[in-house]
C-alpha cells in the first residue's frame, strides 16, 4: 500500500497509480480540480480530503493488518511533522520517505544543478527536514540514492 500526503495536482498520484492498485491520498483539497479527482477515482486511487493531524485516518491505513507493507510519501505542508507523528505507527520493513530534504543543513548550500533550460536552477528550493529530525533508533537508510532528488528514504527497523 501506498499513502501520499499531499495529492496538490496529483502529478505523483498520476504516477503512482500507474505502477500500483493500491493507493490512498490525501490533502486539504485546495489545489484539487474535478478532472483530477474523477480520473485518480477512475484509476481506482482512494482520496481523503483530510487534514491529517486532524484525523486518525493515516495512522488507521499504516496499522491496517491486511496490507502488508506500506510506503508513506510525506509531501505535505509540514515534513518534520508528518515524519515525527506517523514513524512510530509503521511496522518492521514499512518505508518512509519525505521531500525537501538534505541530510544537514551544510548540504543545503552545495551547488546543485536541477532541470534544465528555462526552468534549469542552482540549488533546490526548499528545505524541510534532515538527519536531526529523524529518530535513527527507529529507521534504518534504505535506497540513499534518493537524496540526490531531494527526499529521505528509510526503513523501520
Ligand atoms: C508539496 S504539495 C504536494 C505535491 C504532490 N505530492 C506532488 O508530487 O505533486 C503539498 C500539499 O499538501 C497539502 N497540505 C498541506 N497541509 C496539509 C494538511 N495538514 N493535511 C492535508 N493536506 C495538507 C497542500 O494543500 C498541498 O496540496
Amino acid at each position: 500500500m501506498i499513502i501520499e500526503l499531499g495529492t496538490k495536482y496529483g502529478g505523483m498520484t498520476q504516477f503512482l497509480s500507474e505502477l500500483h492498485d493500491n493507493i490512498h491520498t490525501f490533502d486539504v483539497g485546495r489545489y484539487m480540480k474535478l478532472g483530477l479527482v474523477g480520473y485518480l477515482l477512475q484509476t481506482g486511487v482512494t482520496i481523503y480530503v483530510e487534514d491529517i493531524f486532524q484525523t486518525d485516518t493515516v495512522k488507521e491505513l499504516i496499522e491496517f493488518p491486511l496490507y502488508n507493507r506500506v510506503l508513506l510519501l510525506c509531501d505535505n505542508g509540514n515534513k518534520k511533522a508528518e515524519v515525527q507523528t506517523f514513524t512510530p505507527f509503521l511496522k518492521t520493513n514499512d518505508v518512509i520517505m519525505a521531500h525537501d530534504y538534505f541530510p544537514t543543513v551544510n548540504d543545503l548550500y552545495h551547488i546543485v544543478d536541477y532541470g534544465a533550460g528555462p526552468k534549469k536552477v542552482k540549488r533546490w528550493p526548499s528545505f524541510e527536514i534532515s538527519d536531526r529530525d529523524i529518530n535513527n533508533k527507529i529507521l534504518k537508510p534504505y535506497f540513499d540514492k534518493f537524496e540526490s532528488v531531494f527526499w529521505l528514504c528509510r526503513r523501520k527497523k
